[in-house]
């Protein structure tokens, strides 16, 4: 939500770019994270020239060229997704005061705006926007000008302490041509390592073409940079210090690859993202080791409960990993969505361990959960994605999900690597208490690393999955239906409809269809089932392919996907799309793909934007 640049080179560093280059090319990378509106300032010849547009990054660009902004090596920049205030030119950021001298760009929410707004007004300071932004850039003027001595860093410190809810700022001033100061609390922001120059980012991607040396910052802290220096405090000034990280990607593996979205390439980066997520975590003797679960061994085996938190697309790859974690080690799983867990009273004690799933690592809903968990004494793991990002580092431990940048709003293959993560977690629990014959997950290891290849035939198969989407593109609604692992990629296929293609979807459990749902049937009804495998242990395949006659009956269409040599189920479909065989708790890896492919080719056809649907964000850093 927003996305955030900052930077700040030596005059020297002009003959390669400019402040400006810097700031486009890293807006460029995070406009995934809000495409409402654009902006940047930069500090040049003794003032700050601003630059911002409604609507995404292109318009800013065109404002650019016929209003160029002189050559600077200071400045930052804004990709915004709009909350107080509507996504028009006035509202976009920078924001400024101090007459002008002074620009700040803000991701989050200031919980106490109204406050700080009503005193400032006071004062006599004039709002030319509704945002809760500018207010924070009166804020830190009035400071500046009076206790903070005209001193940037020290008046982000003293601003920093009167402000609530969640921020990054990152602010510019006339009288500091060679800084760029920045605070951040429950919002993202990392450093950037140069030489002879320096980055800030709400994520790496801000500044992966110039770097892939980076810090993490932690919560409450206030840093400055300059060509040639980082200095890191807490809000009352006190020194410290971040966690410094290599990122383990370059920019190339932000870039479409040939693909015309970057929905579409990260639907084929799949096979490489389950691979990436399950290498090295075997030793030579077929032992799964996950070193990077700082937790005390001991301690995992005194788990009694486990509670998954995630939102979205990422709480259905927790639904998978209930089924997976209960089914192999026997121990009871509840997945709640992050947002609902912290406002009732859970049940946490020591022996409970929260596992939070998060792509980005920001999402604030399950931050604040984990949060929450943490302080009721639960152990804390977290699935991501994102290095450096703040849930795993306020986690007790980490399982990194290796699927590489995912820069289109909708998740992909950050899904089926959060299956995977969920997979390596519940076996790696079921090795350390011993529920599992060590052959017993040996095989099931094995029958993953198939999966990657698995994946490619399902990619290879995609036309046929095309060809259907385009044929449905005026369809008005679309049902999805599943069972056991099969249900929540039903969730998921509904969930990427409604994301992407901006029609009426809904996932069921397949056999709730009688308890209500099957009303909705009638002539024609696309109704997409999620089959399972006909060697699932409780004989769901007949009770589904039931549901299938039920459902057709009533004149609904059935789209089935099933498992290859399943023949029987189709019969009772009009299209049959077959996966790969594989066990059947592993089967979400495979019948998500041709889902996603749907969504993707019935949007596209639509003529919708893919990478960027309406109204949406990648990373929801607000509550
Ligand atoms: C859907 C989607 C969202 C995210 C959700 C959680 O395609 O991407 O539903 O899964 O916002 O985001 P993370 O995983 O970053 O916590």
């Amino acid at each position: 939500m927003c996305g955030i640049v900052g930077y700040v080179g030596l005059p020297s560093q002009l003959q390669e770019h400019t402040a400006l280059d810097v700031l486009m090319e890293g807006l460029k990378r995070l406009e995934y994270r809000g495409y409402d509106s654009a902006g940047v300032a930069v500090v040049a010849n003794g003032e700050v020239q601003h630059r911002k547009k409604a609507g995404k990054l292109a318009n800013l660009s065109s404002e650019l060229e016929q209003h160029p902004v002189d050559k600077a090596s200071v400045g930052i920049g804004h990709t915004r997704w709009a909350t107080h205030g509507g996504p028009t030119d006035v509202n976009a950021h920078p924001h400024l005061a101090d007459d002008d001298q002074l620009s700040l760009i803000h991701n989050g929410i200031i919980e106490n705006y109204a406050t700080l707004k009503q005193e400032l007004l006071a004062d006599g300071v004039t709002f030319r926007s509704e945002t809760d932004t500018e207010v924070a850039a009166a804020l830190l003027a009035k400071i500046y000008r009076t206790t903070g001595n005209q001193d940037l860093t020290r008046s982000m410190q003293l601003a920093s302490q009167r402000l609530e809810g969640a921020f990054t700022l990152l602010a510019v001033h006339a009288d500091h041509p060679g800084m760029v100061v920045a605070s951040r609390r429950n919002s993202p922001l990392v450093v950037g390592l140069g030489e002879g120059e320096n980055f800030l980012g709400s994520d790496v991607s801000g500044f992966i073409d110039f770097t892939r040396d980076a810090i993490e910052l932690a919560q409450d802290q206030v840093v400055t940079i300059t060509p040639d220096s980082v200095e890191i405090t807490d809000f009352m000034g006190n020194p410290a210090e971040g966690k410094q990280f290599t990122v383990d990607w370059d920019a190339s593996a932000a870039e479409k690859d040939g693909y015309d979205t970057f929905m579409e390439k990260e639907i084929h980066d799949q096979p490489h993202a389950v691979a990436d997520t399950l290498l090295g975590r075997t030793d030579a003797a077929g032992q799964l080791i996950l070193d990077e679960l700082r937790i005390d061994p001991e301690e995992l085996k005194s788990i009694t409960k486990i509670i998954v938190l995630a939102c979205g697309t990422s709480a259905y790859a927790g639904m998978v990993a209930k089924y997976a974690i209960e089914h192999w080690c026997r121990i009871p799983v509840e997945v709640e969505l992050s947002h609902e867990f912290r406002y009732r009273d859970p049940i946490i004690d020591p022996n409970t361990l929260v596992v939070s799933i998060s792509q980005s690592g920001e999402t604030m809903d399950t931050l604040m959960a984990v949060r929450y968990a943490k302080e009721q004494g639960a152990r804390t793991v977290s699935i991501c994605n994102t290095n450096g990002s703040t849930i795993p580092r306020e986690s007790d431990a980490v399982l990194y999900t290796h699927a590489g940048p995912e820069i289109a709003v909708a998740s992909t293959k950050a899904f089926l690597a959060q299956i995977t993560a969920a997979y390596l977690l519940g076996l790696y629990l079921a090795q350390l208490n011993k529920k599992l014959y060590s052959q017993a997950i040996k095989d099931i290891l094995a029958q993953l690393a198939e999966i990657p290849a698995k994946i490619q035939t399902v990619l290879d198969q995609a036309d046929q999955v095309k060809e259907l989407a385009r044929s449905m593109k005026d369809t008005g609604s679309v049902l999805f239906l599943g069972r056991n692992v099969g249900y929540p990629v039903a969730l998921e296929g509904a969930l990427k409809l409604k994301e992407l293609a901006y029609i009426h979807a809904e996932g069921f459990a397949a056999g709730e269809l009688k308890h209500g749902p099957i009303a909705l049937i009638d002539e024609g009804q696309p109704v997409f089932v999620v089959v399972p495998s006909p060697m699932d242990r409780h004989s769901l395949h007949a009770k589904v392919v039931s549901n299938i006659q039920e459902v057709r009956a009533r004149g609904a269409k059935t789209i089935v996907v099933a498992e290859q040599g399943d023949e029987d189920v189709k019969q009772y479909a009009e299209t049959t799309f077959y996966v790969p065989e594989t066990l059947p708790m592993l089967m979400p890896l495979l019948t998500t793909v041709p889902l996603q492919i749907f969504a993707l080719e019935l949007a596209s056809a639509k003529g919708y934007d893919v990478d960027q649907p309406r109204n949406l964000a990648k990373s929801v850093t607000v509550e």
